[in-house]
């Protein structure tokens, strides 16, 4: 007996994931696998991969297009939490997690399988993400995650691949680990992994140095309804393009880059670099509207609901009643939060310059140091001789002795 019958295998088409065909097979005794890549906007192209997978022994090949399902119900409802994991990571590889569980679950279910496999390790977030997003989603379905398991070395596994006619990379494999999709792209290891050395300029991709950068400063207008982006300078725009062309502005200027070292679930410290320009602009652009168009009271509030919902994201708990529930109560503060923020980009700078909103609750009249001030100026004294009472007594109490 095998560990399972038909496996549906997240497949990207790099050296692991396809030596996993056979290793399944050969070694799991699995009968049947079916690979399934999604275009989540990675810049691969998917027609190779898919013929890749027939030729390494799969039965089925899918690509699924989930760009736009990605931005809409992933990376949408992320800026909505202004979710930042430890204050700087917008979560663009995080999100793609969640998704493609759900790709191979339903894919499961469609073809019958008892098992979906993926070819994440035993140190990274991914492998927890993939498990308890299948877990969630099909409790039913086993997971199989033979990279986790096989302790191979790289070279050790592209000779197992080559007893099968995997061919082994062609051009000399990249020193970095690399992921990427329409959100932006994560970079670690290699010479990054001394948390003291500079990452040099060549890994970057989305994001121009800044001495390439214009000389000009640039503005744009990010149009929001209800908390989602939906335009740029007037113009509507569908989710996919939105991101795609915010990416390529505050790229050109050299905004959007990462440096940190992060906390990862298996208490791991890592070093990685991140380039994701459009989302981080969204989620500031995002945040300055509802100092606009939310109350003290619920801005402060949602702080303490962004940061536990952030850290669901990051930990794997995307499909989680408690996930759900701060959604519910994200979606009811987002009611009022349309409206447009103008941003600066310049010299790796995105400021912002501007905002306005039809439900601003910001007050001109109560603000203003003019002649046209309604704020009543006698109410101030006694407000403060009631809230700073119970200091007074205390003060009495204990330094007046
Ligand atoms: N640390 C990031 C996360 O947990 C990215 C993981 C993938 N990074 C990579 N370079 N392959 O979401």
């Amino acid at each position: 007996m095998g560990r399972a019958n038909k496996v549906v295998l997240a497949y990207s088409g790099g050296v692991d994931t396809s030596v996993c065909i056979p290793y399944l097979q050969n070694e799991w005794g699995v009968k049947e696998i079916i690979t399934l890549a999604a275009d989540l906007g990675q810049g691969d192209e998917l027609g190779p991969i898919q013929e890749k997978a027939l030729r390494c022994g799969a039965v089925e090949s899918l690509v699924e297009d989930a760009q736009e399902e990605f931005i809409k119900d992933f990376a949408f409802p992320s800026i909505r939490a202004n979710a930042l994991y430890e204050n700087r990571y917008p979560l663009s590889t995080a999100l793609a997690r969640p998704l493609i569980a759900k790709l191979l679950v339903d894919a499961a279910e469609k073809y019958g399988a008892d098992a979906v496999a993926h070819g994440c390790t035993a140190k990274g977030n991914d492998q927890v993400r993939f498990d308890l997003g299948i877990a969630a989603l099909n409790p039913n379905i086993k997971v199989l995650a033979p990279a986790r398991e096989w302790g191979m070395t790289r070279e050790e596994t592209i000779a197992y691949g080559e007893r099968f006619g995997i061919e082994s990379p062609v051009k000399k494999s990249s020193p970095y680990s690399i992921d990427r999709n329409l959100l932006g792209r994560s970079i670690e290891a290699g010479i990054l992994e001394d948390p003291m050395t500079e990452p040099p300029e060549e890994i970057f991709d989305f994001t121009k140095s800044i001495a390439d950068t214009p000389d000009e400063p640039e503005y744009v207008e990010i149009d929001f309804e209800k908390g989602t982006p939906v335009g740029l300078n007037g113009k509507i725009l569908g989710p996919i393009e939105l991101i795609t062309e915010l990416n390529t502005l505050a790229g050109k200027h050299g905004y959007g880059r990462i440096d940190m070292i992060e906390n990862r679930v298996v208490g791991i410290k890592s070093r990685e670099i991140y380039e994701a320009p459009a989302l981080l602009v969204l989620i500031h652009a995002h945040r300055d509207l509802e100092s606009l168009t939310l109350t003290g009271d619920v801005t402060q509030y949602k702080r303490g609901i962004e940061e536990t919902y952030t850290r669901m994201i990051y930990q794997g708990l995307w499909y989680s009643p408690l996930k759900e529930a701060l959604d519910g109560f994200i979606d009811k503060t987002q009611e009022n939060v349309s409206g447009t923020v103008r941003i600066k980009f310049f010299k790796g700078n995105s400021t912002i310059v501007g905002r306005r909103s039809d439900n601003s609750i910001y007050a001109p009249d109560l603000a203003t140091y003019g002649a046209d001030d309604k704020f009543d100026h006698k109410a101030a004294e006694g407000f403060i001789y009631i809230w700073g009472l119970p200091t007074k007594v205390w003060s009495q109490k204990t330094r007046n002795k």
